[in-house]
């Protein structure tokens, strides 16, 4: 039986075993010549440091055509540091780096606040942009930032990267070759942390909320309850979703749990078969009653294990440059951000007014565009 070619995080198996290339890094006459890109960085925070730099740098050993055209930051200290170690010129504004630069994407990894007056900058001048999660703070600003993309014909990629980690990747490839002998019919997810500096739904479940949609397509109804605590922020919150689709889903999530224990659990249910994903990690499909399971897990020592492609940030960014190259289609689009966004608020106002939220506007996700 065959199984969907999703690299399980390591190096493919054509190139580690058949190949002998172990970490894949041999010279790739073909990748490298692909069009050459140059990319900006705006925000040079933790994130940008310890995940997209490192991807970047990935995705060039592996012979990926991209460079590094400059960073921004509003803080010196941060943008020094970036730009001393990755031998880039710094500035303190986007407008003072496109004042000297025509990169051919910014990422926008600033706090959350800058994510749309930053983008937006980039969108006007006709450069595309992939900006972190939350897309934007509210569904209008998010809303209005996409619009104003696709006015200007730009791209707007947003930030979801667990969709290329491998076990949510090969459970989608799974779901998408009928393994769950039906579409999915239901959906839970549980998300938890252990620390209160976030706010709990925009900053964390958010991924778990693009993951949901991207299974299950968009959201029509959402009923949810909020706990809030000691400091007055929501702090746990349980919510029921109905699909179009006519499926179901539900998502559990806590700021009261533990950061470095047991994250993240999602199953999704066809007809008599599920799926089982455990912390990001470990993939299991059930599919027979009494025969054998199937299970998928990578040895964590294994110094095959890249973790810039576990976590999805190389993945992601190699399939918005091949979408800028015009040669794949953009997988996270803006409005896939956006939909995400619409959620949160969803559950919000249902948390607030402990009624059942319509979206009757919701936005489509993109995949499920005519
Ligand atoms: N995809 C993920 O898994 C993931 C993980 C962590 C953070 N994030 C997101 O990434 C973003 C950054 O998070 P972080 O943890 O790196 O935060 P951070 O505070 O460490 O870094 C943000 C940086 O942005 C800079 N900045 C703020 N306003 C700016 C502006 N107008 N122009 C240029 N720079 C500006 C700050 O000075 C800071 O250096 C947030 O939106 C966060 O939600 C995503």
């Amino acid at each position: 039986m065959s199984w969907p070619r999703v690299d399980y995080g390591h190096t493919a198996y054509e190139k580690a075993v058949i190949a002998g290339d172990v970490y894949g890094i041999r010279p790739d006459p073909k990748r490298a010549g692909k069009r050459p890109l140059n990319l900006a960085i705006a925000g040079c925070g933790g994130v940008a440091q310890a995940k997209w730099l490192p991807a970047i740098r990935y995705l060039q050993t592996r012979s990926e055509p991209v460079t590094i055209a400059g960073f921004v930051d509003v803080d010196q200290a941060s943008r020094d540091k970036v730009g001393a170690l990755y031998a880039a010129p710094t500035f303190p504004s986007l407008e003072d780096l496109l004042a000297a630069k025509r990169p051919d994407l910014v990422l926008v990894l600033t706090s959350d606040d800058a994510h749309v007056p930053v983008a937006r900058m980039a969108i006007a001048a006709g450069i595309p942009v992939l900006v972190e999660k939350p897309l934007a703070r509210s569904l209008a600003a998010a809303s209005e930032l996409c619009a104003f993309a696709e006015s200007r014909g730009v791209l707007i990629a947003s930030v979801a990267n667990k969709r290329f980690s491998p076990p949510y990747a090969m459970a989608h490839a799974l779901v998408t070759e009928g393994r769950l002998k039906s579409p999915p019919s239901l959906f839970s997810g549980k998300f938890t942390l252990g620390y209160r500096y976030v706010d709990i739904l925009e900053a964390g479940t958010i991924h778990l909320i693009d993951l949901m949609l991207w299974f299950m397509g968009s959201a029509t109804a959402v009923s949810a309850l909020g706990h809030c605590g000691p400091d007055g922020k929501l702090e746990s919150a349980v919510a029921s979703i109905a699909f179009a689709s006519g499926a179901i889903g539900s998502v559990v999530t806590s700021a009261a749990a533990m950061s470095f224990k047991p994250w993240e659990r999602v199953e999704i249910v066809g007809r008599h078969a599920m799926l089982v994903v455990e912390d990001q990690l470990e993939l299991v499909l059930h599919d027979e009653e009494t025969g054998p399971s199937k299970l998928w897990r990578p040895a964590i020592p294994n110094t095959l294990l890249f973790d810039e492609s576990f976590g999805g940030y190389a993945g992601l960014l190699e399939n918005v440059l091949d979408a800028i190259r015009g040669t794949t289609a953009l997988a996270a689009t803006g409005r896939d951000g956006m939909a995400a966004v619409a959620l949160v608020e969803a559950i919000h106002r249902s948390v607030a007014s402990r009624q059942t939220v319509t979206l009757d506007e919701a936005p489509l996700c993109d995949g499920e565009r005519a």
